[in-house]
């Protein structure tokens, strides 16, 4: 399907490239689905009939201009046309897994910003842009049990994490108040087998005292596939009940 083709279905995925974000939009792009994805790296998905995929390789540590790109990308779409729009924000930064003052002021500046500052600018242009859409509209950010639980040495995490979280929950009381307002989760999807559990076992021992809980689950065989995770979390989208809770855990879904 080219772009411009007919589709009911609208979904936006961030940090597709790889990990979950990518067996997200594997498992998102089906039959009647325009899908966005927004990474650094190529989001590269088979051709699926009757869908289509535009990719932008972007940063998401800058996200003034896209949410302005985004804005003008939505306001050029038939609108009228989609009866799900659906926006996923599952990018996220994790800075060296050290005490807060050890790590370098650019890595902590570029997490706040992927892992906040973009799911905020880009969800208000979300949904600025389809206010007057008649589809059912949902946004979903994919959290960590690290915003609900400290850990030191992954502050900025933490911090971030329960940041999107809260920001879940005042957005979910908004767009209650809006004529079809957006249904808003904020989703923790549990521990997955990505570069970014590489990246926690690999970190310097001495100033990362959690390490051996992440190299244990390595070797307890604990971490799940980023394609089992994706399928739980598009049938979570998929429930009619989407958005009763505002912040949840894919692990307490059936
Ligand atoms: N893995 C776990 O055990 C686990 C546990 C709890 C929660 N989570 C959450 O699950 C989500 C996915 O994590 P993951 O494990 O799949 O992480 P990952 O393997 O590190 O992948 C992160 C994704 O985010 C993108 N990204 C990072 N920085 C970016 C930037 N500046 N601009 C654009 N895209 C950027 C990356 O793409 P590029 O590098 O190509 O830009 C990549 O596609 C995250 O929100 C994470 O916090 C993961």
């Amino acid at each position: 399907m080219s772009p411009t083709a007919a589709a009911d279905r609208l979904v936006i995925v961030t940090g597709a490239s790889r990990g979950l974000g990518h067996a997200l939009a594997q498992a998102l792009l089906l039959p009647g689905t325009r899908l966005l994805t927004m990474s650094r790296g190529p989001c590269e998905l088979p051709p699926v009939a009757g869908a289509a995929h535009e990719d932008w390789q972007v940063d998401l540590a800058e996200p003034l201009p896209l949410s302005e790109r985004l804005a003008a990308w939505l306001h050029g779409l038939p609108g009228a046309r989609f009866r799900s729009v659906w926006f996923v924000h599952n990018a996220a930064a994790l800075s060296t897994p050290a005490a807060l003052a050890e790590v370098p002021l650019l890595e902590l500046a570029r997490a706040a910003r992927v892992n906040l500052e973009a799911p905020l600018l880009l969800s208000a242009a979300f949904l600025r842009a389809t206010a007057g859409w008649s589809g059912r509209k949902q946004l979903l950010f994919i959290s960590s049990g690290l915003g609900r639980t400290a850990m030191a040495g992954a502050a900025s995490y933490c911090a971030t994490k329960a940041g999107i979280d809260h920001l879940a929950r005042a957005l979910a009381l908004e767009e209650a108040a809006r004529p079809n307002g957006a249904r808003v989760v904020s989703l923790a999807p549990g521990v997955i087998d990505t570069d970014m559990q590489v990246q926690l076992r690999g970190a310097d021992p001495a100033a990362f005292a959690a390490r051996s809980r992440f190299v244990d689950l390595h070797q307890g065989g604990q971490l799940l596939s980023p394609a089992a995770v994706a399928a739980k979390i598009v049938a979570y989208l998929g429930r009619e009940s989407y958005g009763a809770s505002p912040v949840a855990d894919v692990r307490d879904s059936a």
